[in-house]
């Protein structure tokens, strides 16, 4: 199993190119299986996540081709001329609860599906039950046996309106995709707002569906006026707005000058806040951003993760580890998952003094951390141990990388060109530089 090792203490500058969004690649790749035409998607990350889709869906049925010099970089064409198995087995589920999104699409295609249930995950118990509740809503027979959904709408999906009890990305989506192709219009209400739900429903529009969103709704609002049929489609992934957070927070852990280029500061616009009220510099450009920061200690900052627009928990890890230097008490509360907080104990390793009560950890600065050998236990956790040894004294060991593997895509190459020692410790065999 790979490792990361990095020694501490070096400062960042150079220019960090941002990818294509992870959560919003995985969702349009499973839209694809709507329609029998080609969906090309530019500016694809190379992810374990997006190729371990990649692998359940070619037994869906679909062709994919990857190439990594197109006019727009790296692209994948996902190609689903019929739909030869409706099955997403638990083995490849369980991998990637992502795949689950594969359910609404197949339905929707297909009239059939049996896709295994995700189950649990390191920061939650994340049950699926407002994606089900959408798929019921719109007329999908849905049993449950033996650890798989089994999905039924012989006579196709039908339009309706859908009140979820509070805002899930993945619920927002999964209904999305099912409701394009739905008979009739689809009201969706407390629908998510993450930047990736705009993406998928741009990617859809462009093959032909018609989704906008109600602003004169009093809850946030998607409206779907189901079509009978979807085309090939290119469309470019937005940019991955936790990689440009993560960067962000690695160049005020690190000290130095980082440009990151690519990204949208818009979409992470309380992080940018956060970093500048711990004394960081943040310049926007039209394509990213520069963030700096310069001897002095940070100040301590508080914070709350909530649904978007507001901080975002995918970058609660990250700016948690920044705190851990911070020139006093900051508090850290998460209110999307119950159980993120898993880094807490490993950043402790580091000497970091975190306490936590409930969802709120109270982060006291320390004036130095150590490098310590540490495990990653989910994606954006991993990382925040990645930041905290970019400024520990020493060497750090992160073992369980394939977390990271699964959402940062060249992390280490990146990091090094701006001058961090970072490197991969492949098995338990040689460094590998
Ligand atoms: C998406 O997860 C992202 N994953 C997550 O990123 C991200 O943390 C999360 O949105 C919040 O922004 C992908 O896009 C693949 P939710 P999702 O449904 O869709 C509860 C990462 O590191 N809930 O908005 O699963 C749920 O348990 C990942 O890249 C139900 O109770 O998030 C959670 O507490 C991690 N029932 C809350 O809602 C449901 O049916 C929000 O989850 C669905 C969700």
């Amino acid at each position: 199993m790979d490792r990361i090792a990095i020694t501490g203490g070096a400062r960042l500058n150079g220019e960090i190119p941002i990818g294509g969004a992870k959560n919003s690649a995985i969702k349009l790749m499973a839209a694809s299986l709507l329609t029998d035409e080609p969906v090309r998607l530019t500016n694809m990350p190379r992810l374990a996540d997006t190729r371990l889709l990649g692998r359940l869906m070619q037994r869906l049925g679909t062709q994919i081709v990857e190439r990594d010099d197109g006019p727009d970089g790296q692209e994948t064409t996902l190609h689903t001329p019929e739909v030869v198995s409706t099955i997403a087995p638990y083995d490849l589920v369980r991998q990637m609860r992502a795949s689950f999104n594969v359910l609404g699409p197949l339905i929707a295609r297909t009239g059939q599906a049996k896709v295994s249930l995700p189950g649990g995950c390191a920061i939650g118990a994340r049950p699926v039950d407002l994606h089900l509740m959408a798929l019921e809503a719109l007329g999908a027979r849905i049993d449950l046996h033996e650890g798989y959904v089994y999905a039924q709408a012989p006579r196709g999906l039908k339009g309706a309106e859908i009140e979820f009890p509070f805002s899930s990305v993945g619920a927002t989506e999964h209904a999305m995709m099912a409701a394009a192709l739905a008979e009739g219009t689809t009201v969706l209400r407390r629908a998510a707002q993450e930047p990736e739900l705009d993406d998928l429903a741009e990617c859809l529009n462009a093959m032909g569906a018609k989704i906008h969103r109600d602003p004169t709704a009093n809850l946030p609002t998607i409206v779907i006026e189901g079509v009978g049929k979807l085309h090939g489609v290119t469309h470019r992934v937005v940019p991955d707005r936790i990689e440009m957070g993560t960067y962000a927070v690695a160049a005020a852990m690190a000290g130095g000058e980082v440009k990151l280029t690519g990204g949208r500061p818009e979409h992470i616009r309380p992080l940018i806040d956060a970093l500048e009220e711990a004394g960081v510099t943040v310049n926007e450009l039209n394509d990213g951003m520069v963030v700096a920061r310069n001897g002095a200690r940070l100040k301590p900052v508080n914070i709350e993760t909530d649904v978007y627009p507001a901080f975002a928990t995918d970058l609660q890890a990250q700016f948690m580890a920044l705190m851990t230097m911070a020139d006093g008490e900051s508090v850290i509360k998460e209110t999307v998952f119950e159980n993120r907080f898993m880094h807490v104990a490993e950043l402790r390793r580091f000497g970091a003094d975190i306490s936590v009560s409930g969802n709120e950890a109270t982060v006291h600065g320390v004036e130095k951390l150590e490098g310590a050998p540490v495990m990653a236990t989910d994606l954006r956790a991993s990382v925040g141990l990645v930041i905290a040894a970019l400024a520990a004294k020493g060497e750090t060991v992160v073992d369980r990388v394939y977390h990271l593997d699964r959402g940062f895509e060249r992390l280490e190459e990146k990091l090094s060109a701006c001058g961090a020692n970072v490197r991969r410790l492949k098995g338990d065999g040689p460094i590998e530089d």
